[in-house]
């Protein structure tokens, strides 16, 4: 919407792949997370939004019509877990419903006809993002009721004097990709994702279409991370990670960081990818070829590279090649390749190729500059 939100993809954390609605979603994971953001340098690499879902609140609004945080979950409330983590120089996002209810069964209030006073109250928490799904929607057009909860949130934001990202969930029923540039900073493409591999690759495939459709301050939102779930063995987290890096979306973990391993953070933390998806020329990734299962995306990035993803859908190792003119890179006599898992750089005459395991995806960075003809060659 040209405010200026969300110049590069949000990143974060949101608890719902981990938790759903179960109990552990509380005061204490909040903060907790909040605290390894920091401890555990994610902070630092660009994590910045802590997110709660569904389920922080009482089924039934207090007599003003005012939304009541759960006091088994949140004991001191929203107001004081949002000043918790914004302590630690970090931001907090809530969630409700463009609905009458949320779409937990438990019956949680939406905001459907309550836009105003639910934005106010979450401006007046602090809240510095909210993401706005579609359960009980009741039929009322989408873009009425996304805009209407925009204009709230406008409101709201002005008068508490700090700026709410607004990320749109109505899992890409409508198209929001060619309405929600002008409503929110990014928007669902797709339903749910869970801890599988078929459903990583489903959604991928239904996002990497999109490209044309993100820039900074509106992105496709292909889902939250399932990294570190357990569902998919960490080859094929690594290519989750670079997926979702290549195609600029937005970066929520959904792990329990509490319990990660260090591979998870491995993952979680690379830098080198991390900078892929938050090019500040924000372009997302697109579709060189995919024969056969063997994929291969390119980015185009602010300082003339590529980012160039070799990915492997199918279940037996495959070679995967392209070359440097082929991703968009100018004719030269030589290209530095920088792999972004292993950390290496190599030198190429113009061929970019690797054999990737089952499920892998080698992710490059190359640059058409001679200087690295010193490198080892590919
Ligand atoms: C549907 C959304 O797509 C999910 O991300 C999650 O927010 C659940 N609703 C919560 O009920």
């Amino acid at each position: 919407p040209g405010d200026g939100l969300a110049l590069t993809p949000p990143m974060g954390f949101n608890n719902w792949n981990s938790t759903h609605c179960r109990a552990e979603f509380n005061e204490a994971m909040v903060k907790g997370i909040a605290d390894i953001f920091v401890a555990k340098g994610l902070k630092d690499a660009g994590y910045q939004y802590v997110n709660l879902d569904d389920c922080w609140a009482l089924p039934k609004r207090d007599a003003d019509g005012k939304l009541v945080p759960d006091p088994v979950r949140f004991p001191n409330g929203i107001k004081a877990v949002a000043d918790y983590v914004h302590s630690k120089g970090l931001k907090i996002g809530i969630y409700t419903s463009a609905g009458t209810k949320t779409c937990n069964t438990a019956g949680f209030p939406g905001a459907l006809g309550h836009e105003k006073s639910d934005a106010q109250q979450f401006a007046d928490w602090g809240i510095d993002y909210l993401k706005y799904d579609n359960c009980n929607n009741q039929g009322v057009d989408a873009k009425q009721r996304y805009r209407a909860m925009r204009d709230a949130l406008k409101a709201a934001s002005e008068s508490a004097g700090h700026p709410i990202v607004y990320s749109i969930c109505e899992w890409g029923e409508n198209k929001p990709w060619e309405w929600a540039g002008e409503v929110g900073q990014l928007w669902r493409t797709t339903g749910d994702i869970s801890d599988s591999w078929g459903s990583m690759l489903s959604i991928a495939k239904q996002n990497l279409p999109l490209s044309q459709y993100a820039g900074p301050g509106h992105w496709n939102d292909p889902d939250m991370l399932e990294v570190g779930n357990g569902g998919m063995t960490d080859t094929e987290y690594r290519s989750h990670f670079s997926l979702w890096s290549i195609m600029a979306a937005p970066l929520l973990i959904g792990t329990d960081l509490r319990k990660a391993t260090d591979e998870t953070y491995e993952i979680l933390g690379n830098r080198e990818v991390i900078g892929v998806d938050q090019d500040p020329l924000g372009k997302q990734g697109t579709v060189v070829s995919s024969a056969g299962g063997r994929w291969v995306i390119a980015k185009e990035m602010a300082d003339g590279s590529r980012a160039v993803a070799l990915f492997n859908e199918t279940d037996r190792p495959q070679h995967i090649a392209t070359t440097a003119t082929g991703v968009g890179l100018p004719k030269s006599t030589a290209y530095r390749l920088r792999d972004l898992w292993s950390h290496k750089d190599y030198n190429t005459a113009g061929a970019i190729s690797a054999t990737v395991p089952a499920h892998g995806t080698v992710l490059y960075r190359a640059s058409a500059d001679t200087r690295w003809a010193s490198y080892p060659p590919l």
